[in-house]
């Protein structure tokens, strides 16, 4: 295994919009940042993902990208960018940039012009069809629902768009296309970013004739030559969104002599408590025996042939804590543990802002306090199939996109100190969760995220080792240990708030608690959520 910089680093997600506002426009921006660097550096963390910060007219708060080399003034200037990245820099943090390039927004030049002109060049940079009969070409959905197809009546042509249709495919079959996409991530490579993220990345190889859109049979051989005429001679990382991965294909993407991507980010944990078969909307309750089955799945399977993104939370998901965890008693303790359990896999952590104070979800009361375009068009699409608003409101409050997106809570005045106007989204209650109460108390939820941090840099058996799952006779009990070069990590946690039991093999002796939540010896008895890593002898 390669020695990279990010196997030991942990990457910390950026969310513009709602992390700090310094102009009291209500919108998070690029100083705001850069005035939080000292606070990312003491976390210890070693990148920023950075959501998109181009300019858009934000349909999909920036994941629908007009120009791909200017800054949205919402969030300032090319020269705050510059700056951003070289006071990041100056304190061992780079800068990842999202990289949206399966569409783009439907307002940029080359889709206008392809709108505008069918004999443009341009005009085959997106994906075109003849309607079939008066009727889309064919049944593609958008995974915000309703048809992925568009009609132009001015052209008599449907063009394709998996998003909304603000969002329209990028042809990965054009090659002036391709060639433009790998110009401008140059343009960034130059700038001195730190890699990318690459959005929704399984999309571009699809065959939509075929009603393939994720992991269509071209999709390696486009990362390749990505690869090849971007980042590939360059120490970044690169990670890819992509939600369909099995280990299997995981490691087509991130093997390390396939000279593709440094990881991907897959979500098949974070999908088990939906119904089978159904939209994430439809819920199930997580078996945590389920979850770790998944996790162990990914750490046998993948060792050794690819790499992984370790994450809880991220700009589309619900919060952990309210999710998985207890967001009221045991809102700490849970979040704890939930960090202890994932600190010590093989892989990189992703760390969502607010995630390390353990911000819990913002729950509505109506459609009007929603502002994500994916739960309102899903919104309409349940309301005209007939479902109560009672229980649409339950789906947003439990997966809707908005609940990770409510500012950043950095103290307890109003608004929580992210804005002194009025924010775009408004300030969840951030009397008792803030940073500033975070910072002050060493028994917060940062401090163990801060020491997990560390103890990722210095432990290789946490990068290198092999992983087995040990069994367990309680539901809620979770453990597994990694063995490397005579080093042994023992992790234990009860996903649950009710004590449970758990026995450590009697030839097992703890050499050195490497973390543990409760301030308590470690015995047969576990209590609500507790967790441990021991070192053993
Ligand atoms: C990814 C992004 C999400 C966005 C979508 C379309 O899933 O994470 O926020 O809406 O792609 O770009
Ligand atoms: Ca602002």
């Amino acid at each position: 295994m390669k020695t990279n910089w990010w196997k030991k680093a942990t990457i910390y997600q950026i969310y513009p919009r709602s992390f700090q506002d310094t102009n009291a426009d209500g919108i998070g921006d690029l100083p705001g940042i850069i005035q939080r660097l000292d606070y990312l550096a003491f976390l210890g963390i070693e990148a920023i993902w950075l959501s998109p910060v181009y300019q858009s007219p934000n349909e999909d708060n920036g994941y629908d990208i007009s120009d791909y080399q200017a800054i949205d003034p919402d969030y300032g200037t090319m020269k705050d960018m510059d700056t951003l990245i070289e006071e990041a820099k100056k304190r061992n943090i780079k800068i990842i940039m999202d990289l949206v390039v399966n569409h783009t927004s439907s307002e940029h030049p080359w889709f206008q012009s392809a709108l505008h002109d069918p004999k443009s060049e341009f005009h085959d940079f997106y994906v075109w069809r003849k309607d079939i009969d008066g009727r889309p070409p064919n049944t593609l959905q958008s995974n915000f629902g309703g048809s992925a197809w568009t009609l132009v009546p001015e052209l008599g042509e449907y063009y394709l768009h998996l998003h909304a249709k603000e969002q329209p495919d990028l042809n990965w079959e054009n090659k002036m296309m391709r060639y433009e996409i790998y110009r401008m991530m140059n343009y960034w490579i130059e700038k001195g970013v730190g890699g990318f993220r690459l959005d929704v990345i399984d999309l571009i190889g699809k065959e939509p004739d075929q009603l393939i859109t994720k992991n269509g049979p071209k999709l390696h051989e486009l990362l390749q030559e990505m690869n090849q005429n971007t980042f590939g001679e360059y120490d970044l990382v690169t990670v890819g969104e992509t939600w369909g991965a099995t280990p299997e294909i995981a490691q087509l993407y991130s093997d390390e002599d396939r000279d593709e991507l440094s990881m991907v980010f897959q979500f098949e944990h974070i999908n088990l408590d939906k119904q089978p078969g159904k939209r994430k909307w439809d819920l199930k309750t997580l078996d945590p025996k389920e979850l770790h089955h998944v996790f162990s799945k990914w750490q046998t399977e993948l060792t050794g042939k690819g790499w992984n993104s370790l994450f809880w939370n991220n700009h589309d998901l619900p919060r952990i804590i309210s999710r998985w965890g207890d967001d009221q008693e045991f809102r700490v303790l849970s979040g704890k543990m939930l960090a202890i359990y994932l600190y010590f896999l093989q892989g990189t952590p992703y760390i969502y802002q607010g995630e390390e104070i353990g911000m819990i979800n913002y729950p509505i009361k109506s459609i009007d306090e929603v502002d994500d375009i994916e739960s309102r068009r899903m919104y309409d699409e349940r309301i005209s199939l007939g479902y109560t608003e009672e229980e649409i409101i339950t789906s947003i409050n439990a997966k809707g996109r908005d609940n990770a997106r409510h500012p950043m809570q950095w103290d307890d005045s109003k608004q929580g100190g992210f804005t002194t106007g009025i924010p775009w989204l408004p300030a969840g209650d951030s009397s008792e969760i803030n940073v500033a109460a975070a910072l002050d108390d060493p028994d917060s939820l940062f401090y163990t995220y801060k020491k997990l941090i560390q103890l990722r840099k210095e432990l290789s058996v946490i990068t290198e080792g092999t992983f087995e799952s040990i069994q367990t006779e309680d539901a809620a009990v979770l453990a597994y240990i990694r063995k490397h070069d005579g080093e042994e990590i023992v992790v234990v946690v009860n996903f649950s708030n009710k004590p449970a039991r758990f026995l450590l093999d009697a030839t097992q002796q703890i050499k050195e608690i490497l973390i543990h939540n409760y301030e308590k010896e470690i015995s047969q008895t576990l209590l609500p959520y507790e967790a441990y890593a021991v070192l053993l002898t």
